[in-house]
Formats: C-alpha cells, structure tokens, sequence
C-alpha cells in the first residue's frame, strides 16, 4: 500500500457501490484524520458504462471487465458490490484476494456460500477480507462480534435480519390494530411498490437471505466454518392477520427471527417465524429496521439495532472495513485464522424444544376440544392456554393453544393427528414461542 494513499476500486455502482462513492465524496477529509490515509477510488467496474449515474466518476479509471479491476496492479482494495454467489462477484473476490489484494463485499450470498474458502485464501495471500455491510446493513455487528465481544464466550444470538419481511409483518400488525387487517399479499405488493421488496420476492419472504446472514454470524460467533446447508428455514408467506390479531390478545408479537444457539451438542441454527413478548427488545423493532441480540457468557446480553439495508447504512459499513484496512487491522475473516474454525455436530430441528402456538379451524361442535387434547396427550404435549373466541354452528372457528415446552419432534407428530380428525378443517397452523 502506497503510504498515507488507499487505492481502491469498486465493481458495482448500484445502490451500495454510488452510496460508498457519496460517503467517501462527503467525509474524504474527515476520515483522513481519523486513519490517516486518504481513502481514494481510482477505477470501478459495473455493467453498463453509458448509464447515467448520480454521482462524478471524473479522474476515475473504467475496467470494461471485473477481472481486470482485479488484476488492476495499482489498487490495494477491491470492493465488490455486485451480488451473487457466483459468476462475477466470485470471480472478482477470487481473483483480487488471487493478486494479493484486500477484499470488501457486502455479499451475504457470496460469504454463505464460499465465505469459509475465500478466508482461507485471503489468509494465505496475507490480505484482509471484510464483510461488515453483508450482515444487517448498517449496525456493526461483524466487527461487534469479532473485536468487542472476543473476550465472551456465545452461547446465542437472536435476529431480525430481513428488512423486508420486517417490514411486511409490521404493515400487517398495523392493520390488525387499526381494524382494518390485511393478509400478507396484499402487503408483499405494498412493499414492492415502495421498493422494499423485489420483483422476484422469493430470497426475502421466503428466509434465505436471513438464512445466508445467520450462516455468517454463527460462524463468527461460535468460530465454526460457514454451514448454510444445515439452517432450517420457513419465511413469512403462511402468517396471516389472524395469527397477528391472536399474538396481540396474548401479548406477542410475530417476527421472522433468525436464531442460533451453540451448546455442548451443537449447533442449531433456524430461521422462521416466531411469537416473541412484547416486553422483549426485539418485539418493537418495525419496519425496515433491524437488529441482533446476542448472549456472551461475562458480559450478559447486548442489543444492537439499526437501518439493515439502504445506500447510507450499508456505505457506512462498507466504509468502516476500508477504515480498518488503512490503519493495518488485519483480524482473521471469522475471527479466527480459517484452519482452526471447528465444525461443529448439526443439532436438527427435530430436536428442537420450545412452547408453541396452535392455531385450528374446527367445526363447533360438542367432543372436539377433547379429541385434539387427546391428540396432544398422546404426544406429551402440555397446554398452556386455550382462546375459542366465536361461536357459529355454520362456519370453522378458529381455536387458539399455547402449549408448554414440548419437543419439535413430539409437536409434530401430535399436529399430524389433530390433521386427521375429520373436525378439523385445515392444516393446524402453528408458530413457534421464544421467549427472549
Ligand atoms: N441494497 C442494499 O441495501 C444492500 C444491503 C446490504 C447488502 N447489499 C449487497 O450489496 C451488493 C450490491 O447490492 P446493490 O443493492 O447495490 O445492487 P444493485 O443496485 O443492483 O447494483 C449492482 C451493481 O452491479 C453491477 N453489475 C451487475 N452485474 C455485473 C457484472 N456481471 N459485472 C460487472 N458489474 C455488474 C451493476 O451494473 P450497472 O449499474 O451497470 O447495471 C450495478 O452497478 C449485493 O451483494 C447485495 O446483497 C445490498
């Protein structure tokens, strides 16, 4: 590195890659005195040259090609903005870490996928790789993880992680709250008017990109390599206004939580909805915020919250780990060099225990409460609390159950009976209870 000069390039000049340009434009002076370097951007790469962009790329080299800004001999930093596990994005971090050079991304999908060997080949090339931005935009839960906490052992960490989603359920429990309720499609084409979900919403609302996100933090965490393969996700899809008006009446709120939990055994990493208290921190995180709960054995819980997506929070982040790279901070990727992160056993859901919520539709009629509590009976499991709030001979009703702990394992197979009682009218419907 050329001294007091960081040469960067960027490859990718959409929302994240324009936000970091904006933010070295506005704070380039302030940022050399808290470093003491100049942060500049020599060259970038997207796709499309003639685009009209909203901020001056005079003075700054084009590479028509993504492997020729990596191979670019005069940068010390490659940033990749350009998404995706494979093809471009892969190929520009490989060959830029390839030539030696430190490597930022705010790729979630890339890291999930490859982020363990990429750490491997940065480590043996002496370069940093830095992912701050990949994992809940704006709040700097990487580095917390990494440097603050290094101290701690982590037993758990609970997040909101999906913007998106976060944002759907909190328009849904408006609605229930203001009597006018709205069921998740409606809100999903909401969102994507606004442009806080895609054309394509599937990587949202279906976990995966909260799946790709926890996959890096327990491996930052809990100093395991990255195991995507072994998170067990569900989305928001089959949530509707009725779930969220009865998590109102019984003190809960309903959000797509990503969580992971490292014990003696294992492992268990999940990412589905949950009924969290509304005394709980995380139960008051709306909209497109985010936010991480983790569990460190001396220092207790801590609760980081903050913007998860967008040009700003995520150019924040990015800028940060180009920060660390001037003043020499090389930590490992994962916090530890990436030859000794331990894999660690694959706790299954199955073996997943916890108090769940239980949703039914039923005919009203003299005999059925006591036939699904035989069926949880049957399977060990306790209840807790029972909401039957209408009555009309004519129409399903809905009942509501709150069990007590029981296993994923014996839940499931008392949900199956209670599917086969011809009183019951749709698959039970049934979200988990953490209670955090
Ligand atoms: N947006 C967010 O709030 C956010 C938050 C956290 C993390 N991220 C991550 O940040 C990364 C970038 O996201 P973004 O929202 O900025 O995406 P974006 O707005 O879609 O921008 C993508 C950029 O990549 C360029 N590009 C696409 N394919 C390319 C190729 N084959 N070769 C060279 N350039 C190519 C595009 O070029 P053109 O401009 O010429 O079309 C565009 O400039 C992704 O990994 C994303 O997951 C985004």
């Amino acid at each position: 590195m050329t001294q007091h000069l960081v040469r960067i390039g960027i490859a990718g000049l959409g929302t994240v890659g324009g936000g970091v340009i904006k933010l070295l434009a506005a704070h380039g002076a302030l940022i050399e005195q808290r470093c003491g370097a100049r942060l500049r951007v020599d060259a970038v790469a997207a796709r499309d040259r003639a685009k009209a962009r909203d901020f001056s790329l005079d003075g700054v080299r084009w590479h028509d090609s993504t492997q020729g800004l990596a191979r670019d001999p005069a940068l010390d930093v490659v940033v990749e903005l350009i998404g995706g596990a494979e093809g471009a994005a892969r190929e520009l971090c490989q060959g830029a870490l390839d030539a030696g050079k430190h490597v930022v991304t705010a790729n979630k999908a890339l890291l999930a996928h490859h982020g363990t060997a990429l750490a491997r080949l940065a480590e043996s090339k002496g370069a940093s790789l830095r992912f701050e931005a990949a994992v809940a935009g704006g709040i700097p839960i990487i580095k917390a993880l990494r440097e603050g906490l290094a101290g701690n052992r982590i037993s758990a960490i609970h997040g909101i992680l999906n913007g998106t989603c976060n944002y759907i359920l909190s328009a849904m429990q408006e609605g229930v709250r203001a009597g006018k309720p709205r069921e998740f499609a409606s809100v999903l084409a909401e969102a994507q008017a606004l442009g806080y979900a895609e054309a394509d919403p599937s990587m949202d609302v279906d976990g995966h990109d909260a799946a790709h996100k926890l996959a890096i933090l327990t491996s930052v965490a809990f100093g395991c390599p990255v195991d995507l393969a072994s998170v067990h996700v569900e989305g928001i899809r089959q949530i509707s206004a009725m779930d969220i008006d009865y998590a109102l009446t019984l003190g809960y709120r309903i959000k797509l939580l990503c969580i992971s939990r490292c014990g003696t055994e294992g492992v268990l990493q999940r990412v589905h909805p949950c009924m969290v208290p509304e005394s709980s921190p995380i139960a008051h995180v709306d909209g497109v915020f985010n936010a991480v709960i983790t569990q460190g054995d001396f220092v207790g819980p801590s609760v980081f919250e903050g913007r998860g997506a967008g040009e700003g929070p995520t150019a924040s982040a990015v800028v940060a780990d180009l920060i660390d790279i001037a003043r020499g901070l090389n930590v490992p990727a994962f916090g530890l060099p990436a030859g000794q992160l331990v894999a660690r056993p694959t706790i299954p859901m199955a073996r997943h225990a916890g108090p769940y919520y239980i949703r039914l539709m039923v005919v009203d009629r003299p005999g059925v409460i006591a036939d699904v509590a035989a069926c949880l009976r049957d399977e060990q499991v306790s209840v807790e609390s029972m909401l039957q709030r209408s009555r009309n001979p004519d129409e399903a009703v809905p009942v509501v159950l709150t069990t007590h702990e029981a296993s994923e394992a014996s839940l499931g197979r008392a949900l199956a009976s209670i599917e086969r009682l011809g009183t019951v009218l749709e698959p039970p419907h049934m979200i988990r209870i953490e209670n955090l």
